[in-house]
């Protein structure tokens, strides 16, 4: 009897969600890899350092002493404390700590979140480039997305007086983030707390992505909650992933407003329960001086690395309009020779090794003139990559003028 194919139904929200454009050099790039290529990877936005040893320390202690059960769904009391003393110490922000909970990444607080606060049809302002994945949640929950452009004059970061531009009835959320993905520039928070008010006054929220705190260069890290007269409709979420290297532990947090949390410590005890028990040892772990010590040296690294790829970069005669001030991104002009960064990426990876990441996973605006570069490699390849990179172009035709 012939077998009859099923062809599975799907949702359309599902069906409209993007692909995440990174994974897909990535993917390319691994399989060069594999057929004996050499490859600067400097496309995926994860520090290149592992995790600390007194984190898989405390992860691999906590097991064995039988703690890999569920924690409460707000997180670990002792780690929502040790957080809260954090923010005490190191940014003069008073929060108390029943406003954070940890999370299974900074991804599932975004999720959480929006998912708080957002019924269909609402409006979600944001800048573009921006993180990609922001796009597609609100997708999700079948909100609509108000997409505000943003350039070198305004530090590739909105500013009120672009929101002010921009505003419709409507909008519920505005969201940030700072140090910002995939242009690693920085919001003034004179600005941002502007910002704030602003929407407090219009009854709506303001979502601050701190998730590159503490990656910041020539300044000192900050946060929005320092902040002593800031409005309660701030929401800040923040992640073990960045600067504490931990991407794969899958551990994040949010500080929201005190009447959100029992609504959020709902939607979390049905979308995942808890997050990974080891991971919120080991986040206690590296909380600690020491450790805390360990990861500002690899800060310093990434300091060096930044000015190592920007002046080579410069050297090399390349656009870059804004030095950044944190993460581990540069955002790159390359109106000159293409317009269109996804084959550019593609061919520059082919012929050359370099792995970059087209613009067109940030947003719309000028995003097949950009490529992202991450310094996720040490200063001797990001050299060799500038190298690579400038002889490729020397072979391109220079575009005419549109
Ligand atoms: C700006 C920004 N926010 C959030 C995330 C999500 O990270 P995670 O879920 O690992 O905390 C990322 C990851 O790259 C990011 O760049």
């Amino acid at each position: 009897m012939p077998t009859k194919t099923f062809h599975p139904p799907l949702s359309e929200v599902a069906q409209a969600i993007q692909p995440f454009r990174v994974m897909k050099i990535l993917g390319e790039a691994k399989a060069l890899e594999a057929s004996g290529r050499k490859i600067i990877h400097m496309e995926i936005g994860e520090p290149d350092f592992p995790s600390l040893d007194c984190a898989h320390q405390a992860a691999f202690e906590a097991m064995q002493q039988g703690l890999t059960h569920y924690t409460p769904t707000l997180g670990l009391p002792a780690l929502r404390h040790k957080l809260a003393e954090f923010y005490r110490r190191f940014y003069d922000a008073q929060v108390e700590s029943g406003r954070f909970m940890i999370t299974p990444g900074s991804s599932s607080a975004l999720q959480l979140v929006l998912t708080a606060i957002l019924n269909p049809g609402d409006k979600v302002l944001m800048s573009d480039p921006a993180y990609p994945c922001n796009r597609q949640f609100v997708k999700l929950l079948h909100a609509d997305l108000v997409s505000v452009a943003v350039d070198h004059h305004s530090n590739y970061q909105l500013t009120l007086a672009k929101l002010k531009d921009h505003w419709q009835d409507g909008i519920k959320l505005v969201m940030v983030a700072s140090p910002a993905n995939p242009t690693g520039t920085v919001i003034e928070q004179h600005e941002l707390l502007a910002i704030a008010h602003f929407l407090a006054e219009k009854n709506a929220y303001l979502l601050v992505d701190e998730i590159y705190q503490g990656l910041v260069y020539d300044r000192p890290a900050e946060s929005i909650l320092a902040n002593k007269t800031l409005p309660d409709n701030v929401i800040v979420i923040n992640s073990f992933s960045k600067f504490f290297g931990m991407t794969g532990w899958r551990l994040g947090w949010c500080v929201a407003p005190l009447p959100l949390m029992p609504v959020l410590d709902r939607l979390g005890q049905n979308l995942f329960l808890a997050a990974p028990t080891p991971a919120q040892y080991a986040a206690l772990r590296v909380l600690e001086d020491d450790a805390l010590e360990q990861l500002e040296q690899r800060r310093q690294v990434f300091e060096r690395r930044r000015n190592v790829l920007f002046h080579a970069m410069q050297q090399a005669g390349f656009n870059l309009k804004v030095l950044p001030q944190g993460a581990f991104y540069l955002y790159w002009d390359v109106s000159a020779w293409t317009d269109d960064s996804e084959t550019f990426a593609a061919d520059l990876l082919q012929q050359t090794g370099v792995a970059l990441t087209p613009g067109t996973d940030f947003g719309e605006h000028k995003a097949r003139q950009h490529l992202r570069l991450a310094y996720t490699t040490d200063e001797k390849q990001l050299q060799i990559a500038v190298d690579k990179i400038t002889q490729y172009i020397k072979h391109l035709p220079v575009k005419s003028p549109a």
